[in-house]
């Protein structure tokens, strides 16, 4: 019914289209939109110019009386304020500036339109509080939601508004209570009011709304219990990082319709309840970061729909449950940072549906037999496992085959044995992690065959030998075609950033094009050909035994961002043409033998001393005085009076900031152990 109703509308509207092609602009509203247009410090591009009839300008739509009835300016970057004039477009039916950088309180006469149905002013800038009194008889549609907008929610908003379906308010600094009066928005489907300030309960009766089937009151304040007694029509519910304490309550029968629960990051504790583990309709199921404890038992053979299951980071204990793979459409499991022991269960053999599977800082062991039964999941292409299997050795079965393994990341592990011939086989890895292990030996020189790879951590391990040539012909790395980034399959979840404005997260990291071989035994030359990664974004080879010159062509990469080449035995000078690479950030080349002078310019003139130290021979801006060292250069016997030199500038010229970070620098060793913070927990 609804698909035809739309229909009805789309047809009419396009009548109404054509019909007013050639009307022209009423007076009034024509004097309306030059004041809007005044209240703008830019100029909107295809007013005015081409003609004095509004009825032609870029976003306007008239009626055959040439009354406006749509004002659609999305995404032209107007800067300015709203005038009140806007409200004598008295039939205006569309409203639509969201993402543009306006500014200031919202002109309250815009609240006061008879035929306003769409009211779209997101992400701008604008301030102030909700008016107080809002009369939009016809609004179906109002999003404000990404501003800078504070004071309670607008109590009336639906005594006069009573079609309203959708409300989106979300990203603001709207605080308090969600308004008793909202019990009679009777037509409300979509309430957002992600990332605000809102305090107090969940009143029941938003679960009686009869038409309202999204709630989101994602990153607010909101406290209390769940509850919930009669049957609701919600379809998603989004509770995540708010202050909810008590029993995961034992109510999802009354939400028969759930498709969508997230509650992480909360207090929920007590067990997952029979009418949660029993739901026919939950899809995904996010309940990471809370207290939950018991066995993760569900029932799969209720859990038809289950596609996402996220339960990381509670207190669940026994082993990983062997009966998941029944669940007939389960496809990502996160069940990382509990009290889990075991192996993974030789059931997941026959698992199907799988393609994303963390189990992070579980106690796990066997990652032999783990990994042997994991490669008959047909599907999998993402596999976590950090912080487990302490001591085990890296299984070198050259057997193992992972066809659609895309994401392989096994660091913190303490594995320790050669970087195995299976990986030869992992045709389609886009993300390899085996940090922070044991490794020995070689890094194999197949590696550089994985057509897609474009993030490999190799780092913290006892790797040694040549850097394998074959690196540096990764074709995901040298194609700038290949995605610039790729991420996890994860939930992308919205939180306010410090800036006010959105921040995308995702549970993951995000992995730009990486090579980082750190904290490694790596000895002979860095490739000239690394040039080739025009791809790579991070390029680190600190704390190893590399020798020779930094090579010219690495001024090529001109995509990098960070180049960390620090604590090597390289020597000659740093190349004048990195000066070039204008996305470097990071650099530094601190603790080599280097000579020479420091190249200037570009990004050069962005990095400090530390990014120099610790190599006598060079010279420059924060190191040594070039001249003293061309005096030095001239005498013979100049290599004793160098090494007197070394100590002077720290000593003379600077001040405490560069004796600080000289002495943490030195201080900080060669870190070996697995205290760092696990990024893919
Ligand atoms: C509108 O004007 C165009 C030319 O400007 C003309 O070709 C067209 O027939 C007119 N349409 C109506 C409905 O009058
Ligand atoms: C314009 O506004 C004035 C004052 O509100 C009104 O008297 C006049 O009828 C309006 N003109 C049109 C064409 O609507
Ligand atoms: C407003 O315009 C933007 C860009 O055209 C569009 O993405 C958005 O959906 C519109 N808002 C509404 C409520 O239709
Ligand atoms: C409802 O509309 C009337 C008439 O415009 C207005 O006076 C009143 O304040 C509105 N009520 C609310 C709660 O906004
Ligand atoms: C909801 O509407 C009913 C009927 O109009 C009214 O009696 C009741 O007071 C309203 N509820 C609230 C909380 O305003
Ligand atoms: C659940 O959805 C079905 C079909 O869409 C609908 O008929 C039913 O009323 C809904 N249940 C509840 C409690 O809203
Ligand atoms: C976990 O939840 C707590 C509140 O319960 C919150 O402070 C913390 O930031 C959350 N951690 C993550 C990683 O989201
Ligand atoms: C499972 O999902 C399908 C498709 O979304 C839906 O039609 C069905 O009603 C759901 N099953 C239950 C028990 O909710
Ligand atoms: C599991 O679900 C099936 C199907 O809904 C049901 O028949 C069975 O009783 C449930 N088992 C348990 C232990 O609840
Ligand atoms: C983890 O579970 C084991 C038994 O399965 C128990 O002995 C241990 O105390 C638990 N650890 C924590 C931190 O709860
Ligand atoms: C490891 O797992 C495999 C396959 O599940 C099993 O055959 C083997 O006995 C296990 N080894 C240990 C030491 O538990
Ligand atoms: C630094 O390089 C010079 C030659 O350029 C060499 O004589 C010296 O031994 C090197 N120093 C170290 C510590 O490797």
């Amino acid at each position: 019914m609804n698909v035809l109703r739309l229909c009805v509308i789309v047809i009419l509207s396009g009548i109404s289209v054509a019909a007013q092609l050639n009307s022209t602009c009423d007076s009034n509203d024509s004097m309306a939109l030059k004041h809007f247009m005044n209240g703008m410090d830019t100029a909107i591009d295809g007013w005015t110019s081409r003609s004095s009839n509004c009825c032609d300008w870029d976003g306007i739509t008239c009626d055959y009386s040439g009354k406006v009835i749509k004002l659609e300016l999305s995404r032209k970057r107007l800067v300015g304020t709203l005038a009140d004039s806007l409200a004598s477009l008295y039939q205006l039916r569309t409203l639509n500036l969201s993402r543009n950088l306006l500014k200031g309180t919202i002109a309250t006469s815009i609240f006061h339109l008879a035929y306003l149905e769409i009211l779209d002013l997101s992400s701008n800038e604008f301030s102030g509080s909700f008016p107080s009194s809002v009369n939009l008889p016809s609004i179906q549609l109002l999003d404000v939601s990404d501003n800078n907008l504070e004071g309670p929610i607008a109590p009336g908003l639906c005594i006069n508004s009573t079609g309203i379906k959708e409300l989106k308010l979300g990203v603001n600094y709207f605080a308090g209570e969600i308004p008793p009066e909202f019990e009679n928005c009777s037509s409300l489907e979509h309430l957002c009011l992600d990332a605000n300030l809102v305090s107090g309960i969940i009143p029941e009766y938003l679960f009686r709304l009869p038409k309202l089937f999204r709630l989101s009151l994602q990153d607010n304040n909101v406290i209390g219990q769940l509850q919930n007694t009669n049957p609701s029509n919600l379809l998603y519910f989004d509770i995540s990082l708010n202050l909810i304490s008590g029993i995961l309550p034992d109510f999802f029968h009354t939400f028969p319709n759930l498709t969508y629960f997230a509650a992480h990051s909360n207090n929920l504790f007590g067990t997952i309840p029979p009418s949660l583990s029993n739901s026919g309709s939950i899809s995904s199921l996010i309940l990471r970061n809370n207290s939950l404890i018991g066995f993760i038992d569900l029932n799969c053979s209720a859990m038809i729909n289950l596609t996402f299951l996220d339960l990381a980071d509670n207190k669940f204990l026994g082993t990983i449950p062997d009966n998941l793979p029944a669940c007939p459409k389960l496809k990502m499991i996160d069940l990382g940072g509990n009290n889990l022991t075991g192996q993974i269960p030789e059931t997941f053999n026959k698992f199907e549906s799988l393609s994303y599977l963390s189990l992070s800082m579980c106690n796990l062991n066997n990652l032999t037999g783990s990994l042997n039964t994991l490669q008959h999941c047909p599907n999998l292409n993402t596999l976590v496992l950090s912080g487990s299997f302490n001591n085990e050795e890296i299984s070198s079965d050259s057997n193992l085959i992972f066809k659609s393994l895309k994401t392989l990341v096994i660091p913190n592990c303490k594995l320790t044995g050669k970087i195995p011939d299976w990986l030869n086989g992992l045709t389609n890895l886009r993300i390899l992690d085996l940090s922070w292990n044991q490794l020995i030996g070689p890094i194999p020189s197949f590696l550089g065959n994985l057509s897609s790879l474009v993030y490999l951590d190799l780092s913290n391990n006892f790797l040694d030998g040549k850097i394998p040539k074959t690196l540096t012909l990764l074709p995901g790395l040298q194609s700038r075609n290949i995605s610039f980034e790729v991420s996890l399959d994860f939930p992308i979840f919205m939180r306010r950033a410090m800036n006010g404005k959105l921040l995308y997260y995702s549970y993951g990291i995000r992995f730009p094009p990486t090579l980082d071989l750190s904290n490694n035994f790596l000895t002979g030359e860095i490739w000239p050909e690394f040039g080739n990664l025009i791809n790579l974004h991070i390029l680190n080879l600190k704390y190893n035994e590399l020798s020779g010159k930094i090579p010219e062509n690495l001024a090529n990469l001109s995509s990098i961002e960070t180049m960390d080449l620090s604590h090597n035995d390289l020597c000659g000078e740093i190349p004048v043409s990195l000066v070039k690479l204008g996305m470097l950030s990071k650099f530094s080349v601190a603790y080599n033998n280097l000579t020479g002078i420091i190249p200037s310019g570009g990004q050069f003139s962005t990095f400090s001393s530390t990014s120099f130290e610790g190599n006598p021979g060079l010279c420059g801006e924060f190191v040594l005085n070039c001249r003293e060292v061309e005096d030095l250069l001239q005498k013979p016997e100049f290599e004793e009076e160098v090494e007197s030199m070394i100590g002077l500038p720290v000593l003379t010229g600077f001040g405490t900031g560069f004796v600080f970070t000289v002495v943490l620098l030195v201080v900080v060793p060669r870190i070996r152990d697995t205290k760092r913070t696990d990024k893919f927990e």
